[in-house]
Order: structure tokens, then C-alpha cells, then sequence
């Protein structure tokens, strides 16, 4: 018996087509894989296509005496530019048979071993743009690659200079190009009432002009070689004067045109893209990259590399197989039954017609876990090293096809790619623009990174530190989006050089770093500032460092990675000799494993390698209230270091080293900031879930074209602070909330310095109001009033700060709000507050609900202040402003991946165990959803447990009426709710932990059946949790707590992830 294979529900007439993303096809083939399993079909405008995504099935469908390639789709319409070429030739096709006999050996190793110079021609020109660009260059890779593929074609096959590296833009034949891909991929998937839509609205007239431009170029140079015959024995000449063994006939004009333009699509965006992800890839996995690197400065030196150093260099072949194993850029190719025919799969055998369409998805073939293991998701070259590569079954790993339809210029890809992306690695240091930026997908024929950017330092060179955001977010904000992520950096004016580097991925780091640099000149020094990455290789030796970083689940920033994993291998012992250097390390002691885990590691490892630490470590913890005035009490003890150490001294004047100008008191409206769209999603629905007690919203928000997120991962939003605050605060400097102003600074610093600027947007956008002040700032408060009463009130606030400042979160504007007689300006107070950080929220649904939507689930901090100070409630500045959006509103927004534990089993059977308390039911909710999406597509999907602590039934019981309800209904989880405050409805249980231990013997059989299993909350929930996971552990073995949590260790090793809010 054969199995069905499952479709996804049709429309009338056009089937399928609206289940696949017009933008990025390749997402709702993955999508639908992850519903429906390993085969599904699809009716494409009537015509049936079967789409095989795991290595079984496309082993099958790869049996030439079974299968053969068939032009169908997008293909068929490339036909309409290059015919019967090699690339879209039917098989029966005459023209395929003599193009292939003649070029087969055109394109051999040995043939493309001699184009190895004109190669280096075109590479070098890329090499000398980045060089003269210099360092602070934003390089769009992707543009620079097409240059370097279609121009080293086009030189090597046919001796023509495109001299793409001659124009800023890209040139107009790889436009044209690009946009004739796009509309015949879109064709193939228009229905023809629609086509005719389109041929109205010019599309037709534009595709057709494209047609005609492209080959008038490729008859011109085919002309052109005829009337002016040079002597080299290139491809083109192989064409025009060579017969085929087997029939003696030559090839036509059109033909050797048609060819001409085959080898430019076939071979520029796929060789591209593969630099592309490459470059992502390297720049994701610094370890990798530094092996990389490692080996090529080991085999190259400083010479250029030669043909012969590829057989030395296994390390980047790796680098290069693991790429397209991840990131094939030909991601799908058709091929056809020839007979009626049975193929069998994981699960079973499905029956085909003869005629039937088939679809191969390289990229899931690629992470079928039966071949590529558990961590088949994961950049990992080394799996290819060792004969790794060469052990897997055939068929395993096909970016290039198979068979004798495979790829003729695999070897051209191959030896352009090596050459190019060694002379890179040797000759440059790369980094990320955004180094938070994950892979996001464009899509024609092929696929390749959309918005990766880059920047490209010459190896050999001075120092140059960048000051990027910590945030892509923060850079978003500004003005002028070209600016995005520069560079007040350096150092302008006297003094003792300083330098100030940072790790930061929420901005706390990077806030305290321009704090210090800004005050530098007032201690007579003279800073510049950088992330610890933009130090990498070059650290400082001329004046001292400082470096301040954030540790993330015991990993660095995304903009300090690089440079760890430079110093954690560093070979030579006085590497840092001379470096005298100081550490900040702002950290969470919620996570107790790894508290302070990077700072600790910099401050002893700049130690091991000859830096003379100038003061002790400082240590913030952002989970207790003394953070903000910890970094205070360090930055003090290090000016008074650094004064003695440099003998600098404080200048006496105590002028703000930030100004505020006004430009225009009020009468004229400010233009609002303009928003970089490329972050911007839109609110769709915002709704209150809770019907008593703190509120708790769903909001579901469209995600910025392109951008697509998992289950599991989480959002980062850039908040604006409550109006009301704002207004408070004009009203307190008595200014107009419409007041314009100009900034200007001393030091380097995260406000828009230099243009006029609305004062309430600043204040609005882009500092905290309500962080406790430090006892720093109680004694600027105290120097800036004029009355005893309040000198008093202050040192007494000063004597007591723990109990009267931190523990009641007593911010300074609470405290000059009360008291008028402080007369402060406004530049001075804007001095002192920390700029705004972004803030994350777990994403509450799965893709395969909606690939272009999200949700998340918030809890809105609304609370009497605990200061007691002023009348009005504490608002918190990300959940309210989030509960203030209403459909339609923009928000900036960016998707960040969450810690790979955190995420639904890849196999939809794996038993799931959630515990979580409040809105820590966000990420499980999407998990859930996840869920019910394989199910209902007919995939066997294992057991749910949620134990989910809240209030009461009536209060806040999340979703119990909605989704959750229906979830229960179909059988795809199962809840145990514990009610604080009705638990006699929770079978006696208050808490979490109550319903953990009634429900203790579900729990162990669970983990017997292979369950995954997740926390989510606040730290104190999940304490709670564990605790009562350990106590588990306790009574059935019989052991002490000690043991007992060894035991929970090891046991939950890769099977517990947990995910804290605060
Ligand atoms: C990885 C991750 C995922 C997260 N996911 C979610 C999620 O899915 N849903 C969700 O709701 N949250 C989530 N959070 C928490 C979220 O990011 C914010 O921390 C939360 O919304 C509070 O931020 P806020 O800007 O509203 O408050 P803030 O303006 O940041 O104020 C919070 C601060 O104010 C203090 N404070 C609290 N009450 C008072 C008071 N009465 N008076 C004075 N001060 C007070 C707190 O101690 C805290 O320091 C997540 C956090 C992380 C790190
Ligand atoms: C990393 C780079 C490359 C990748 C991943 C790649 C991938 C592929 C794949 C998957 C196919 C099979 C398509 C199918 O079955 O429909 C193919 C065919 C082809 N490729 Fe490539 N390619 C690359 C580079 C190149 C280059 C540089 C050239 C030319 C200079 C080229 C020319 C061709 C041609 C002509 C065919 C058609 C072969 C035939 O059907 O006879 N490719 N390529
Ligand atoms: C997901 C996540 C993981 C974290 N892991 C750690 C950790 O392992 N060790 C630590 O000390 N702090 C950890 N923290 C706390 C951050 O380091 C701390 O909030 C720091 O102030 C952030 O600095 P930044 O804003 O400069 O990025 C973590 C925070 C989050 C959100």
C-alpha cells in the first residue's frame, strides 16, 4: 500500500500558488516542510508538483534511469531569453547534446587551471576597490561578488571586459539581468487572466526590453570575435570553430549566443551568492574564520595565492562545502518520472505517475538529520574534514546537481571562489555593519543574503576603532540612515590618548562607554571609543584601554565575539605587553553559571598577556539595584588612577561637556525623525488578554518585508518613553514640547549632535528617564541647588542611598521634579541619563501559523512607584509604550535569534514538558501553535505538557478561552494550570511548583519518552522551577539535595533550555 502524499488546502482554479511567498519562495517550501513532512504536493495553476525534501526521496528521484531534468516554472520562462542553452535545454533538445560534448572539456579542471590569471585580473580589482574604500566603507559584499562572477565569466569564456568594478552602480547588464530573473520566476507563478494584468501595467514591455538589450550584447560580442578572431583558445572560440565528435555539426549563432548568456546567469548570482554566505557564515562563527585565517596566513605569507596552495588550504574547501551544504544558491531544481513508479521514504512508499514533476529542496536535503546529524543546522566545516565528506552516501550533498544534468561550471565556481575569498581573508579583516544581523534571504533564480553588509580593514594599518551600535535599531533612529552605525570614533583634540572599547548587545555597555569618553577631556585625556571587535589584532598601546562588556549566556556581544575568540587564542604570551588596561563587566547574577563570564576572561586573559591592569575588575549586576551606581563608583576610582598613573589633572571648570542650544522655542512643528523601513514592522491587532488584575496584551505585529523569525525567538524593540513623562519633564525646564534644539558635544555620545532636533523626540526616543540616580549624580544635584533644605535631603539620600535611592528606584528626575530650588540645565541633565536600551519580548507564535506575522504576549508594568514620590503610577517604557500601539502603527523592530536550545524539537514527535508562569507562556505558545499547524497537517506530533501559573481562572488565565482552549480540544497539549488565588480550581495548587510536585509521576514519563523540556519567566519563577525539578529528583531517588542537583545537571543536559525575562 502506498501512502497519500499530503497538499496543502487549494484555492478554486489556482490551487496552491497563494501557499508560496511571492518574495522568497524558497521560505514556504521549508515552511511546508515543516507541516507536512518529507514529500507534499502542490496544484500550481492545475499543473501537480511533488516537492521531496529528505535524503531517502531525493536519493530516489536521483536514479537517472528513473528520473531526468525537465525545464518547468520559472526555467521554462528563462527560456525566453536563452532557448535551447545548456542550463534550460529540454532533454531531448539536439542543440543540449553538441553544446555539452563541445564544452564538457572546455570547462575541465586542467582548461580552467589556465584562466587562473584572468581570474586574479578581476579579483584584484576588487581587492584594490576595498583597499582605496578604506575602513569605514559600507561594502554591500553581494554587489562586489556579482561584479567579480559575471566579469571573470565574461573575461575567461569570451575575453570580454564587463568592467563592472568601472561603474558605482551596479552595471546596467546585471540589473536588466536580475530583473529578467525576478519577472520570470513571478511569471511562472501568475495565472493568465493575471499575465494579461501584468503585460497592461508594462511589465511585459520591460521584460522584453531586458530580453533585447541582454542579447544584443551577447550577439555583439559573438559579432565582434567574428570580425576581429583573436588567437586565444577560449570558450567562445570553442564554440564558433570547433564540430561536435559525435555529429560533426557546429553550433549556430543563435546557439553560441544563447550560450553565451547561459554561462552569465548560470554562473553569476550562484558563485555570488556563495561568497556571500560565505562572508556570513565567517563572520557568525569567529572560531571558524580564525582557523581559516590561521591556515592561509600559514600557507600564503604575504604572497599571492597560486593554483598549487589549493590542495594546501583543506580548511577553506571545508569552509566552501559547508557553505553550500547550508546555503545551496540553486536551492530547488525539477526533475521528472519517466515511468510510473514507486519512491520510498522515511515513513513509507508514495506512488508517481510517469510525467510527474518533482522538485528536489536542497536546502532541507541538506539538514536531513539522518545524514548530517542533530546539529545539521549548525556552520560547522570541520564535519567535512577527515573524510567527512567524502564518507556521506551519494546523493547527500548536491549544490550542483547531479548526474548528467549537473553542473558544467562547477570547477570555474570552484577555483574563482577559492582564489577570491583567500586573497580576501589574507588581505582583510571583515566585520558585520549590523553585527547582530541574521540571515535574511533574496530570491530569483537563486538565492543569496539580502541586507548583509560589511566593512573590509586592511590587515596592515594603525588602529581604527568603530563606534557601531550596540543596536541596528539605535542606528535606525537617527536622521540620516548613511550614518547608520558611524563613527564618532575617534580621538580629535589634546590630551593623553585613551581608548574606550565595548561589548554590548542591548546598549548598557555601549551607554557607559561614551560616558567615559565623553568625560574624558575633562580629566585631560583624549578618547576615542570602539566596539572590542573594531580592536581586534591592534589593541592600543599608546594610552590606556578600557574596555566595558556584557556577557550573553556566557558568550560575548555580538560586537565583542571576534575579539574574544582572537584573545582566547592568542599564541604569543606578550602579545599585550604594554597595553595598560581596565574592565567594567556588566552582567546578570540570575545567570549564576556564567555571571561576568566575558569581562572576567578579558580583565585576566589581557592579565596573561603582558596588559598591566590599572584598576580591580568592576562588576555591575543588572539584576539588583546597584548597577548604575557600581559603574559610578568604578569610572571614579579610574579618573583618580589615571590621573596619578598619567599625571593629568581635572580641569576646574565643571562646563557640561554636552550643550543644548535652542534653535526654535516651539513655533514651528519639528519633523518627526525619519525611520528606516527596513525595521519598521505594523501593528495588526492589539488586544488585553487578562480581565483582572496587571494587564497582559496580545499584540501581533506584521514583520518588515523579508524578515521571517522561528518559534522560540525573540524581538528587540526600541521604545519610546510614556508622553507623560516627557511632558514632565518640559514642564519641569519649563520649555515647550515643541522647542527645537542643537546639540553639540565634546566627547563622543549616542544623542544627535549637530542638526536641529525636536526636544521632546530626544527625550522621547532616545535616554532613560527612570533609572535610580547614582551617588555621582546626588552630588551634581547637590552642587546645582541653592538651598540647605535640599543639600540636607540630599546627603541624607547620599547616607542611606541602598535603602532610599536603590531600593525605591529614585530617579533624578523624581528628585528635582519635588524640588525647584535645583537649578540644573537641561544639557547637564540629559548628561546624566543612560541612553535608551532596547527591550525583547519572546515571540509568541509559530511561521507555519503566519510566516509574515508575529505576536507577542506582554505583561504592561504599571505599578504605584515605589519611590512613593510622585502621585502617578511607575509606567515601564517598553511594555507601555507597546500597550499604546494600535493597529496600523509602525514599530522599529528587529528579530533576534534566541539561545539554540530554546526552540521546538526539529522532529515534531519529540514529547515537549513547558513550565512557565504570567506572559513566561510567550515562547510556549508558539511552540503549541507550531504544533497544532503539524498535526492538522497530518503529521504524528508527540505529547504537550504545559504547567502554566497564574492568577485565577477569570483574572488571567492566557488563551484558556481562545487558542489554548481549541489546542487542548484536538489533543495537542495538555495544561495544568496552578491559580494563586483559586487553587482549590487547580487541584489544590498555587504555584508552578505546586502542580510539578502533584503531577510529578507525567513528568518522569515524559522524560523516559525523550521529552524536551523549557522554562520560561521571571528569574524567581524559574528558581522556583528547578527547585522543584531537584526536589523531584530528591525524594524518587532517595538522595540529598547536593546530589540531587548533579544528577538534574546531568540529566537535562541539551534537554532543559530556559528562557529569563529579567
Ligand atoms: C529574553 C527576554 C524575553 C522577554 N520576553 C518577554 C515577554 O514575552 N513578555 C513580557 O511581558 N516581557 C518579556 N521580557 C521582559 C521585557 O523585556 C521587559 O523587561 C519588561 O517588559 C519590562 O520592561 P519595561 O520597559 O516595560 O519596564 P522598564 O521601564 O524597563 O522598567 C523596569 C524596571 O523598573 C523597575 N520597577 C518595577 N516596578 C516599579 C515600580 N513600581 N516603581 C519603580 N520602578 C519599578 C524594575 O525593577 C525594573 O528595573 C523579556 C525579557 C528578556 C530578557
Ligand atoms: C557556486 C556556484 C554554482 C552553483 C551552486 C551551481 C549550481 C548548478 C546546479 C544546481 C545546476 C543544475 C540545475 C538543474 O538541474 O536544473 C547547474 C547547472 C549548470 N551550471 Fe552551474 N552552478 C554554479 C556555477 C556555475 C558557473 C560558474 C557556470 C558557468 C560558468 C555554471 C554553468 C552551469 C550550466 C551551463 C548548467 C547547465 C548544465 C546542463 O544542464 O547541462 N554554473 N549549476
Ligand atoms: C539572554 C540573556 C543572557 C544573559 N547571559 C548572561 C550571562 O551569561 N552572564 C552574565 O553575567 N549576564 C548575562 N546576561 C545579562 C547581561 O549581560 C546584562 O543585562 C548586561 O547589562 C547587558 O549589557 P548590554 O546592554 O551592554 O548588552 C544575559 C542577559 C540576557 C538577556
Amino acid at each position: 500500500m502506498t501512502l497519500p502524499i499530503p497538499q496543502p488546502p487549494t484555492i478554486p482554479f489556482i490551487g496552491n500558488v497563494t501557499s508560496i511567498d511571492r518574495e522568497v519562495p524558497l521560505y514556504s517550501f521549508r515552511l511546508m516542510a515543516k507541516t507536512y513532512g518529507e514529500i507534499y504536493q502542490l496544484n500550481m495553476l492545475g499543473r501537480f508538483v511533488v516537492i521531496v525534501s529528505s535524503y531517502d526521496l531525493v536519493n530516489e528521484v536521483s536514479d537517472e534511469t528513473r528520473f531526468q531534468k525537465r525545464v518547468t516554472g520559472g526555467l521554462l520562462q528563462v527560456r525566453n531569453l536563452v532557448g535551447d542553452g545548456l542550463f534550460t535545454a529540454q532533454p531531448e533538445e539536439e542543440n543540449w547534446g553538441i553544446a555539452h560534448r563541445l564544452l564538457m572539456p572546455a570547462f575541465g579542471t586542467l582548461a580552467v587551471k589556465n584562466m587562473m590569471e584572468e581570474m586574479r585580473d578581476i579579483s584584484n580589482q576588487l581587492l584594490l576597490k576595498w583597499e582605496r574604500f578604506g575602513p569605514d566603507a559600507i561594502i554591500d559584499p553581494s554587489d562586489d561578488f556579482t561584479r567579480v562572477a559575471l566579469d571573470a565569466i565574461a573575461y575567461c569564456s569570451m575575453s570580454y571586459r564587463l568592467n563592472s568594478f568601472y561603474t558605482d552602480t551596479q552595471p546596467e547588464f546585471a540589473i536588466r539581468m536580475g530583473d529578467f530573473l525576478g519577472e520570470s520566476g513571478h511569471r511562472a507563478n501568475r495565472p493568465q487572466i493575471v499575465q494579461a494584468v501584468a503585460n497592461i501595467r508594462g511589465k511585459q514591455v520591460k521584460y522584453e526590453e531586458d530580453i533585447r538589450m541582454m542579447r544584443g550584447l551577447a550577439d555583439q560580442i559573438v559579432s565582434s570575435r567574428k570580425t576581429h578572431p583573436i588567437k586565444k583558445h577560449d570558450l567562445l572560440d570553442i564554440m564558433l570553430n570547433s564540430t561536435d565528435p559525435k555529429t560533426g555539426q557546429s553550433m549556430s549563432e543563435e546557439s553560441i549566443a544563447q550560450n553565451l548568456l547561459t554561462f552569465l546567469i548560470a554562473g553569476h548570482e550562484t558563485s555570488s551568492g556563495m561568497m556571500t554566505f560565505m562572508v556570513y557564515f565567517l563572520l557568525k562563527n569567529p572560531e571558524k574564520l580564525r582557523k581559516l585565517r590561521a591556515q592561509i596566513d600559514e600557507v600564503l605569507g604575504d604572497r599571492e595565492v597560486q593554483y598549487e596552495d589549493f590542495a594546501k588550504l583543506p580548511y577553506l574547501i571545508a569552509v566552501m562545502r559547508e557553505t553550500l551544504r547550508l546555503a545551496a544558491t540553486a536551492p530547488m531544481r525539477a526533475t521528472t518520472a519517466l515511468e510510473d513508479c514507486t519512491i520510498r521514504g522515511n515513513r513509507g512508499e508514495y506512488a508517481l505517475k510517469k510525467g510527474q514533476s518533482v522538485v528536489i529542496n536542497t536546502w532541507d536535503l541538506h539538514r536531513d538529520p539522518k545524514i548530517w546529524g542533530e546539529d545539521a543546522d549548525e556552520f560547522r566545516p570541520e564535519r567535512m574534514l577527515d573524510g567527512g565528506f567524502e564518507g556521506k552516501p551519494n546523493n547527500a550533498w548536491q549544490p550542483f546537481g547531479f548526474g548528467v544534468r549537473g553542473c558544467i561550471g562547477r570547477a570555474f565556481a570552484w577555483q574563482e571562489v577559492t582564489l577570491v575569498m583567500a586573497s580576501i581573508l589574507q588581505k582583510f579583516d571583515l566585520s558585520l555593519v549590523d553585527p547582530s544581523y541574521t540571515l535574511q534571504i533574496k530570491q530569483t533564480l537563486t538565492v543569496k543574503p539580502k541586507g548583509l553588509y560589511i566593512r573590509a580593514s586592511p590587515r596592515k594599518g594603525g588602529v581604527h576603532l568603530q563606534a557601531t551600535p550596540a543596536s541596528a535599531l539605535m542606528a535606525g533612529r537617527d536622521e540620516d540612515s548613511a550614518d547608520a552605525g558611524v563613527v564618532r570614533s575617534q580621538a580629535h583634540g589634546e590630551g593623553v590618548p585613551l581608548y574606550v572599547l565595548y561589548g554590548s548587545n542591548t546598549g548598557t555597555s555601549e551607554a557607559f562607554a561614551q560616558r567615559i569618553a565623553n568625560e574624558a577631556g575633562a580629566y585631560g585625556f583624549n578618547a576615542s571609543i570602539g566596539t572590542l571587535d573594531s580592536a581586534l589584532g591592534k589593541v592600543p598601546k599608546d594610552g590606556p584601554v578600557v574596555i566595558i562588556t556584557a556577557s550573553y549566556e556566557g558568550e560575548p556581544a555580538d560586537n565583542a565575539a571576534r575579539f574574544v575568540d582572537w584573545l582566547i587564542h592568542l599564541q604569543n604570551n606578550n602579545e599585550l605587553t604594554g597595553v595598560r588596561y581596565a574592565v567594567f563587566g556588566c552582567g546578570n547574577s540570575d545567570w549564576t553559571a556564567t555571571f561576568q563570564k566575558i569581562p572576567t576572561l578579558c580583565d585576566e586573559l589581557f592579565a596573561k598577556y603582558g596588559g598591566k591592569r590599572l584598576v580591580e575588575r568592576g562588576s555591575g549586576d543588572a539584576g539588583s539595584g546597584d548597577f548604575f551606581q557600581k559603574f559610578d563608583e568604578f569610572e571614579a576610582g579610574l579618573w583618580g588612577v589615571l590621573e596619578k598613573e598619567y599625571s593629568t589633572s581635572r580641569s576646574e571648570s565643571i562646563a557640561p561637556t554636552l550643550e543644548v542650544k535652542t534653535v526654535d522655542g516651539g513655533k514651528e512643528r519639528a519633523k518627526a525623525l525619519r525611520q528606516d523601513d527596513a525595521l519598521l514592522g505594523r501593528v495588526v491587532e492589539n488586544r488585553v488578554l487578562t480581565k483582572e488584575g496587571p494587564v497582559k496584551r496580545h499584540i501581533e505585529v506584521e514583520l518588515p518585508e523579508g524578515v521571517t523569525a522561528k518559534a522560540g525567538d525573540y524581538v528587540a524593540i526600541l521604545p519610546q518613553n510614556p508622553i507623560r513623562d516627557v511632558r514632565r519633564v518640559l514642564a519641569r525646564f519649563n520649555m515647550s514640547n515643541e522647542a527645537e534644539v542643537i546639540l553639540s558635544s565634546v566627547g563622543p555620545t549616542s544623542l544627535p549632535v549637530g542638526k536641529p532636533v525636536s526636544l521632546s523626540v530626544i527625550l522621547q526616543g532616545y535616554v532613560e528617564l527612570s533609572q535610580p540616580a547614582t551617588t555621582k549624580d546626588l552630588g551634581m544635584l547637590s552642587q546645582a541647588t541653592s538651598s540647605d533644605n535640599t543639600r540636607a535631603y540630599i546627603e541624607e539620600l547620599k547616607k542611606n542611598y541602598n535603602e532610599a535611592v536603590q531600593a525605591k528606584r529614585l530617579s533624578v528626575f523624581q528628585i528635582i521634579e519635588n524640588r525647584p530650588d535645583i537649578d540644573l540645565s537641561i544639557g547637564t541633565f540629559l548628561q546624566m541619563l543612560p541612553s535608551m536600551r532596547v527591550r525583547q519580548y519572546s515571540i509568541s507564535s509559530s511561521p507555519l501559523w503566519n510566516p509574515a506575522h508575529i505576536t507577542v504576549t506582554v505583561s504592561v508594568l504599571e505599578a504605584p512607584a515605589l519611590s512613593g514620590s510622585t502621585s502617578v503610577p511607575f509606567l515601564g517604557v517598553g511594555s507601555n509604550y507597546l500597550a499604546g500601539l494600535t493597529a496600523g502603527d509602525r514599530v522599529q523592530m528587529a528579530v533576534r535569534p534566541s539561545a539554540a536550545a530554546f526552540h521546538p524539537p526539529e522532529n515534531p514527535s519529540t514529547p515537549v514538558v513547558m513550565f512557565c508562569a504570567g506572559s513566561g507562556i510567550a515562547p510556549m505558545r508558539g511552540f503549541i501553535q507550531e504544533r497544532a499547524a503539524q498535526k492538522k497537517s497530518g503529521r504524528e506530533v508527540g505529547e504537550m505538557l504545559l504547567f502554566f501559573g497564574c492568577r485565577s481562572p477569570k483574572a488571567d488565565y492566557l488563551y484558556s478561552d481562545t487558542d489554548l482552549a481549541e489546542w487542548v480540544r484536538e489533543g495537542v497539549v495538555d495544561v495544568r494550570p496552578a491559580f494563586s488565588r483559586a487553587s482549590e480550581e487547580s487541584e489544590g495548587c498555587r504555584y508552578v511548583q505546586h502542580r510539578i510536585q502533584k503531577d510529578a509521576a507525567d513528568i518522569r514519563a515524559a522524560y523516559i519518552n525523550g521529552a524536551s523540556f523549557f522554562t520560561c519567566g521571571s528569574a524567581n519563577v524559574a528558581k522556583g522551577i528547578k527547585a522543584a525539578l531537584v526536589d523531584m529528583i530528591m525524594k524518587h531517588e532517595k538522595v540529598d539535595a547536593e546530589e540531587a542537583t548533579m544528577k538534574f545537571e546531568k540529566i537535562t543536559k541539551g534537554r532543559y533550555a530556559t528562557d529569563i525575562f529579567d
